[in-house]
């Protein structure tokens, strides 16, 4: 088995983001592709919501995406609804500027965190959402072994509309750890 590098390193989130974190999360352009609801915040908003997701939570795992090649931070991925009971979690991801788009960093960070989440957080399962149009996502995601689940219909309001979200999951057997990353 051949040993590769990663493209994307996660690490914590920290309080000098801030200038990435509130463009990202005042840009409507990536909300309509999120199954999130877009609520533009102000930089203290900003400020107080990195203090919060950078401290240790039990349900919670929320990280930066670092570009490898050159440092920059360029996006986020999460674990949310960590359920001890269940052992599940629900896998959330962007990548925040359209240039970094398309260059694989999204799928590295997904089998970063999802091989922390199987490996280290000993959860069983994963399921994450995602608008059915999103046909890239939802591309990216088979491919990492995530399968349709169910159709939560009107789950979110977009553009003042009810949108459908598709529900995927995935055990750990259908993850292939087998490209072991540092
Ligand atoms: C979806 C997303 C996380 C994928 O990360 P990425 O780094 O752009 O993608 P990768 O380069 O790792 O490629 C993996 C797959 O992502 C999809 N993808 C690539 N570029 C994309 C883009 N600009 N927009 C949407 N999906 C894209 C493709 O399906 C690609 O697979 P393919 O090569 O078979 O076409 C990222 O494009 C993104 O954040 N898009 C906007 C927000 C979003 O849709 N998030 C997911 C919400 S559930």
């Amino acid at each position: 088995m051949s040993a590769e590098v990663s493209p994307v390193i996660l690490r914590a989130l920290l309080p000098t983001d801030v200038n990435d974190t509130l463009r990202w999360h005042n840009d409507p352009s990536l909300y309509a592709t999120l199954a999130g609801t877009f609520r533009p915040v102000d930089r203290a908003t900003e400020e107080e919501w990195l203090r919060r997701v950078s401290q240790p939570a039990a349900d919670a795992v929320n990280l930066g995406i670092v570009d490898r090649s050159n440092g920059a931070l360029v996006g986020c991925v999460y674990l949310r609804d960590l359920d001890q009971d269940s052992r599940s979690g629900e896998l959330h991801v962007f990548i925040g500027d359209s240039a970094s788009r398309g260059r694989g960093l999204g799928e590295a960070a997904c089998r970063a965190m999802i091989r922390h989440a199987f490996d280290e957080l000993g959860l069983r399962r994963i399921h994450l959402k995602v608008l059915p149009e999103n046909v890239g996502a939802i591309r990216l995601y088979e491919r990492l072994g995530f399968v349709r689940e169910r159709l939560e219909p009107g789950a979110v309001i977009k553009d003042g509309a009810p949108r459908d979200l598709l529900v995927m999951g995935m055990t750990a057997s259908a993850f292939d750890f087998g490209n072991k990353l540092p």
